[in-house]
């Protein structure tokens, strides 16, 4: 399986114990990324190939593997690899774009492409990669899954909008920032499990809810993660959030335990130096602790979704549910 600096180490178990057809599935899902993402020109395949070839945790993938259940029979192959193509490329679209807005200098360990080639072809080349997730999906020739899909996605844009609306406002507040990460990251999590469940037939309400609260508990650790670093793990720079103006947990709570934080402006932290710095301070509070046991209660609510299912396809979940905490731990 692919992997980055900040692979989640409990997923080779997450894999075994997903069922025999999880990793040759992995593979297939793999190959067809490159071909996708390569099948476009050599202008396009350029940073959209390299932006696959980065690797990644394919975490999202996984969940709709996962999602559709152990012992899965050979003619859900094709529906379930075509479902969990679209979601990662969706989850990697995301991210080309999410580099532009938020000015991002290192994704997956190495150069965004907003870096490498400006602006205008990172919006081209996650463009792309969008069209694609759906044109794999659309293989499947179900609207409830497209459904899906899209629904998930409009919410990802939403939550990334309203990140910008609220750049630089240190003053907002912790509910305001959980609605906004449960539509960026907990949405297709969510939309992963769905149609992992979709493809198979089964019942999506308690895998979806599942993925919901397992994607924000995720995108909670990974803002405590920008804080804590180190780049080597995370193959992104410490404070990276502060220095575009996003607002995220720590620094809500850390606001509120440390009153000479909540003078500092956002605006005034603009070198790598100063976010460093500001990341120290914000250690110091102890919010970091604080924000880390959101998480943890998130995954709790994600484990609470999983009684209603089979017990292997349980323990997997389970295992996914305590790789997100292992990762930061
Ligand atoms: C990064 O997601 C974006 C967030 C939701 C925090 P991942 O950490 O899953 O990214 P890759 O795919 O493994 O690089
Ligand atoms: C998650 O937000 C990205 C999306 C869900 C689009 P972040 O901005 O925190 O992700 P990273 O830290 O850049 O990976
Ligand atoms: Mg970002
Ligand atoms: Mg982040």
């Amino acid at each position: 399986m692919a992997s980055t600096p900040s692979a989640v180490p409990a997923l080779e178990a997450v894999v075994q114990a997903g069922g025999d057809h999880v990793a040759p599935l992995l593979e297939r899902v793999e190959r067809r990324l490159v071909e996708v993402a390569g099948g476009h020109g050599p202008e396009l395949a350029e940073h959209a190939g390299a932006t696959i070839a980065a690797g990644g945790k394919r975490l999202r993938p996984l969940l709709v593997l996962l999602a559709a259940g152990p012992e899965l029979p050979v003619p859900c192959y094709e529906g379930v690899l075509n479902a969990a193509v679209a979601v990662e490329l969706v989850h990697s679209a995301t991210l080309v774009h999410d580099d532009v807005l938020d000015g991002a200098e290192l994704r997956r360990g190495r150069p965004t492409v907003v870096a490498v080639a400006g602006r205008r072809m990172a919006t081209a080349t996650g463009d792309l990669l969008f069209s694609r997730a759906f044109a794999e999906l659309a293989r499947n020739r179900r609207t409830d899954q497209i459904r899906v899909l899209s629904d998930a996605s409009s919410a990802l844009a939403r939550g990334e909008l309203l990140q910008r609306a609220d750049a630089w406002k240190a003053e907002i507040d912790v509910d305001r920032y959980l609605a906004r990460c449960e539509l960026k990251t907990g949405r297709l999590f969510e939309a992963a499990c769905r149609l992992g469940a979709l493809a198979r037939g089964l019942a999506t309400d308690a895998l979806g809810d599942f993925g919901r609260h397992i994607g924000l508990a995720f995108q909670l650790l990974d803002d405590v993660l920008d804080v804590t670093g180190p780049a080597e793990r995370t193959g992104k720079h410490r404070g990276t959030d502060l220095l575009d103006g996003t607002v995220t947990l720590p620094l809500i709570l850390a606001r509120e335990r440390d009153p000479a934080l909540a003078a500092v402006s956002l605006r005034d932290v603009r070198t790598p130096s100063q976010a460093a710095a500001l990341c120290d301070r914000i250690e110091a509070s102890g919010a970091l602790r604080s924000a880390r046991s959101h998480a943890l209660d998130a995954v709790a609510q994600a484990k609470a979704a999983l009684p209603e299912l089979g017990a292997r396809q349980r323990d997997a979940l389970t295992l996914v549910a305590d790789g997100v905490v292992e990762r930061y731990a």
